[in-house]
């Protein structure tokens, strides 16, 4: 495209940014939620929006499948955001990500350096990274959702996974112990259409910019 493409992921990022299109003056003409288009216009031309999984979007952008994408620290930390240009935290989708077990779980003892325990979850990196720093020896289990379930059937002893009002830990009878690092979401941008099309990509970066709210 001689435009330029935005890779979003449906629900609140979508939501989220839609304040960020519309500074920028880009108006989408599908709702992702109704349609089960991927590929959506917007009012402008040279402007159009491809719908990916949350953890796609740094693929997309780091490959210029999209010149621009929006996504979660959490899902560039397990990316590694190679080939990516990031100008800007969007301060949006705020969240932390957290090591919770059962209630009633004795945690301090299960973590004491050179222990052992089993991990389910969906962020292996940020996961393996933060129990190699505390010293504890951990055998991780992938998941790719749910993550709440696993210590209620005995498949982990703790999970690391996203926690933001606390409702889904409060709802399975589960409790944060350990905070890890607190994530919200990032505007990539693929370095080669930077140069190339920066005429283009520019101006969105800074109205993007001039919508944050802190
Ligand atoms: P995928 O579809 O790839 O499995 P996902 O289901 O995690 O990903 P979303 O739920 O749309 O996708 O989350 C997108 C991003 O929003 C996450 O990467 C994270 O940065 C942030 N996020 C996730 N859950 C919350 C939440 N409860 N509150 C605020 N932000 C969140
Ligand atoms: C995310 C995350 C947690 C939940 C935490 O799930 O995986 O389960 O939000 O938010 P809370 O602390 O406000 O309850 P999400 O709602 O995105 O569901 P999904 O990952 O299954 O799409």
């Amino acid at each position: 495209m001689s435009g330029i493409t935005i890779a979003l992921s449906k629900g609140r990022i979508f939501e989220e940014t839609l304040p960020l299109l519309a500074a920028a003056g880009i108006t989408p003409t599908d709702d992702p939620e109704k349609s089960r288009k991927l590929i959506i216009g917007t009012n402008r031309p040279d402007v159009q929006l491809v719908i990916v999984r949350a953890s796609d979007t740094p693929t997309y952008v780091q490959y210029g499948a999209a010149d621009m994408g929006i996504a979660g620290r959490d899902v560039l930390i397990e990316h590694g955001g190679a080939g990516l240009y990031q100008p800007l935290d969007l301060n949006i989708a705020r969240c932390r990500v957290c090591v919770a077990v059962r209630k009633g779980f004795d945690y301090a003892r299960a973590s004491q350096p050179g222990s052992r325990i089993r991990v389910a979850t969906k962020y292996t990196k940020i996961a393996r990274e933060h129990f190699a720093s505390t010293g504890v020896h951990v055998d991780l289990i992938k998941l790719y959702g749910s993550m709440e379930l696993a210590p209620l059937v005995g498949l982990s002893d703790a999970i690391v996974d996203l926690v933001s009002t606390g409702n889904t830990l409060r709802a399975n009878n589960l409790e944060a112990v350990e905070d890890i690092t607190t994530i919200s979401s990032r505007l990539v941008v693929n370095q080669a259409a930077l140069k190339v099309k920066r005429a283009l990509l520019q101006p969105v970066i800074d109205a993007f910019a001039g919508a944050v709210t802190p």
